[in-house]
């Protein structure tokens, strides 16, 4: 078994093998752009590493990988249109860059063209890997209505918050790890252990980005900090700091998830200052940790020789404390 950086090294030479240009130029200049512009490729390393521990072959994976990274471009075309994000990867959005029809029609085509790699790849697995996806992308779309239901909502909890970030983001790198598991021919039970792995470092990976939404730095984010606070956002940064909270405190932070007339950089400040007074982020650093240990756990339980769990291991430890 090879190391992380291996796999990480193949994800890219296949994405710059891969030609994302036709025509019309309007309908791919956008996909082309946002496939290029890179990113960590999380999850297409998940499928190639998952399917190496099964003993699989890159080379049969290939647009395996592909297809689930373009699923995953086609939900931050959508999601940055709906969350109103103007700067991704460090680069404008879609929706900026273009205009907002233009992210709706390249993000809806990146969906199909997600389905083609997957049908492209020859495998006697392919009605289970078929079903995997198809399952999972309806997840992250229950998981963004959800998010999008919570702006409206003050009463959300914990729970029901750890339930969307389950769907929305998850189940996707579960999903990953399933299928290039399944494409190796793996046994039932260990897809299950390795999809237990998956969801426990989704939420650890969701929690992360809620974090850094509002204590990360723009500059290595490749995101504008602070934008779950100005799109009312139930994270666990506002759902925890309110049972941390004093009742003033509580009735400040409730009023301004629910102003409409306070200036939204003034706004900004102001959570993150009540965030700062009852020492929200260690907190939330805390129930990261939380996830991660249960994901080693999970990484643990599955039946395969150590070696062969290095990568995933390397991948914690790479995840954990991430800035971008
Ligand atoms: C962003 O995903 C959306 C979330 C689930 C938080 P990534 O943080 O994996 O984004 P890229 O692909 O590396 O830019
Ligand atoms: C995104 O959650 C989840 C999906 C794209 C499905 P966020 O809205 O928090 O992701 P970012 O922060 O914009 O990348
Ligand atoms: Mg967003
Ligand atoms: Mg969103
Ligand atoms: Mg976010």
């Amino acid at each position: 078994m090879k190391d992380l950086k291996y796999y990480i090294d193949r994800v890219g030479q296949i994405f710059e093998e891969e030609c994302f240009i036709a025509d019309p130029a309007e309908l791919y200049a956008p996909i082309d752009y946002t496939l290029r512009l890179g990113g960590k490729r999380i999850r297409p390393t998940l499928l190639l590493v998952a399917n190496a521990m099964f003993g699989g072959d890159i080379d049969a994976v290939r647009h395996a990988a592909l297809g689930i990274e373009t699923f995953h471009n086609f939900t931050l075309l959508h999601d940055d249109l709906m969350d109103r994000s103007p700067v991704r990867r460090g680069q404008p959005t879609v929706y900026v860059k273009w205009d907002e029809n233009t992210a709706i029609l390249s993000g809806d085509t990146m969906f199909a063209l997600a389905w083609r790699y997957f049908l492209r790849q020859p495998t006697p697995h392919l009605q289970a890997i078929l079903n995997t996806f198809n399952e999972t992308a309806i997840e992250v779309c229950e998981g963004q209505q959800y998010d999008m239901n919570f702006e409206r909502r003050d009463d959300v909890t914990i729970e029901q918050y750890m339930m969307m970030i389950r769907k929305k983001t998850a189940v996707l790198l579960a999903g990953a790890l399933n299928i290039g598991a399944l494409y190796a021919g793996a046994p039932t039970s260990e897809v299950e252990k390795l999809y237990r792995y998956g969801i426990h470092t989704g939420l650890a990976f969701q929690l992360q980005d809620d974090l850094l939404d509002g204590y990360g730095d723009t500059a290595v984010f490749g995101k504008k900090t602070g934008q779950d606070i100005r799109d009312n956002k139930k994270t666990y940064l506002p759902l925890r700091a309110a049972q941390m909270c004093d009742e003033t405190q509580r009735r400040q932070l409730a009023a301004l998830f629910s102003s409409h007339d306070i200036d939204e950089e003034e706004k900004v400040q102001q959570v993150m200052n009540l965030y700062d007074a009852v020492g929200l982020k260690c907190e939330v650093e805390r129930a990261i940790a939380t996830e991660f240990d249960a994901a080693h756990r999970a990484l643990d339980s599955i039946g395969v020789a150590d070696e062969a769990k290095e990568p995933l291991r390397e991948m914690l430890a790479q995840l954990d404390g991430r800035k971008k």
